[in-house]
């Protein structure tokens, strides 16, 4: 893909919402009682939000994201394992199915094909097929919205079937404001390095935009969760070794305590000479929160990309890194 039709692909997110909606739908699954995703990097980040969706939509719901060869000791038979691969060729994640099989785990597999396809067809397990063709990072709409589906399908959350339509038309018709904001931030984000804050809740969104702008506009970023940063960051900012730019998320439903730490911290950092921006994430509910701050995070960085004159599509270092692995002997 050339490199305005990655921009134009990021763009139509709004559209991968709606045309994801209904994926996952057709897998049924019934006796679990807690949650483990297991991935790497863009399909990775579907867990983070499902982990977010849930604290609002299902807080007894236990929602663990494994990003590694292997799932948590506490996987029994009574865990939904949902692996996410979007090429299916992850390494990881190939031995964390493994692992969860071992461990008599529900599995669960979302992939556009490769290996994971193949492995979850031969042990008989259900898959949520999807589109192949995109950077997995940009097929987020259609790595977790399944997962959605899924949780609905096992009892485990309520029916966001409505929520998922509304905030595929909501995304579309607020799209030309979140792309002039993003155009806005791109902007004053060249030559620096992005620093994300959000709460606990928005960890995932921040963490989003951190691997956005690594990826796509191959810079280093880094997020963090506030209140934990004003007790150990914020002291960085006494000897500053960077060029940063600081972009606070705030989600309109943060204990208003946390909001005061920000409003602080953005005061103390201005005084340091570190400029910053607060988009505040608004939404009808937890999931156009999600999304749309997703989608901001995701234009701001390949604006920036195009701004800076770098291909926001090709990871080249990520590739060449799985290529030099594949000659290492797997023990
Ligand atoms: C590339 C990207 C990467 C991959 C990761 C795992 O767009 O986002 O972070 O997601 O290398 O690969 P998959 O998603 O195919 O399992």
């Amino acid at each position: 893909m050339a490199a305005d039709s990655f921009i134009a692909f990021v763009e139509r997110f709004p559209e991968h919402v709606s045309e994801a909606r209904n994926l996952g739908l057709d897998v049924k699954v019934s006796g679990v009682d807690k949650v483990v995703v297991a991935g790497i990097g863009g399909s990775a980040i579907s867990g983070d939000l499902l982990k977010s969706y849930c604290s609002e939509k299902a807080p007894g719901l236990h929602v663990h994201v494994s990003r590694g060869y292997d799932v948590p000791a506490f996987t029994d038979n009574r865990t939904l394992v949902l692996a996410i691969s979007y090429s299916g060729n992850t390494e990881e994640t190939l031995s964390a199915v493994k692992s969860a099989m071992r461990k008599g785990a529900r599995i669960v597999a979302i992939t556009s094909g490769g290996k994971l396809m193949q492995q979850a067809e031969q042990l008989n397990r259900p898959v949520v097929a999807i589109p192949d063709g995109f950077q997995p990072r940009a097929a987020m709409p259609y790595l977790f919205l399944p997962l959605l589906n899924v949780l609905f399908n096992a009892g485990l959350i309520a029916d966001p079937a409505q929520e998922i339509s509304a905030a595929a038309g909501a995304l579309k018709a607020a799209s030309s404001a979140y792309r002039e904001r993003a155009r806005m931030l791109a902007d004053k984000l060249a030559g620096k390095v992005p620093l994300i804050y959000s709460s606990e809740k928005m960890a995932g969104v921040a963490y989003r935009w951190k691997c956005e702008f690594n990826e796509n506009s191959k810079i280093h970023a880094f997020s963090h969760v506030i209140p934990e940063l004003n007790h150990n960051e914020l002291v960085g900012y006494t000897r500053l070794n960077a060029n940063y730019y600081v972009i606070f998320l705030e989600d309109d439903s943060d204990l208003r305590r946390v909001k005061e730490r920000i409003k602080l911290t953005k005061e103390l950092i201005g005084a340091k000479g570190v400029p910053s921006t607060q988009l505040v994430i608004k939404g009808d509910n937890v999931l156009m929160k999600l999304l749309s701050a997703v989608y901001i995070g995701d234009l701001a960085s390949v604006y920036l990309a195009k701004l800076t004159g770098v291909d926001p599509e090709p990871v080249a270092i990520i590739e060449d890194l799985k290529k030099q692995l594949q000659r290492v002997p797997f023990v």
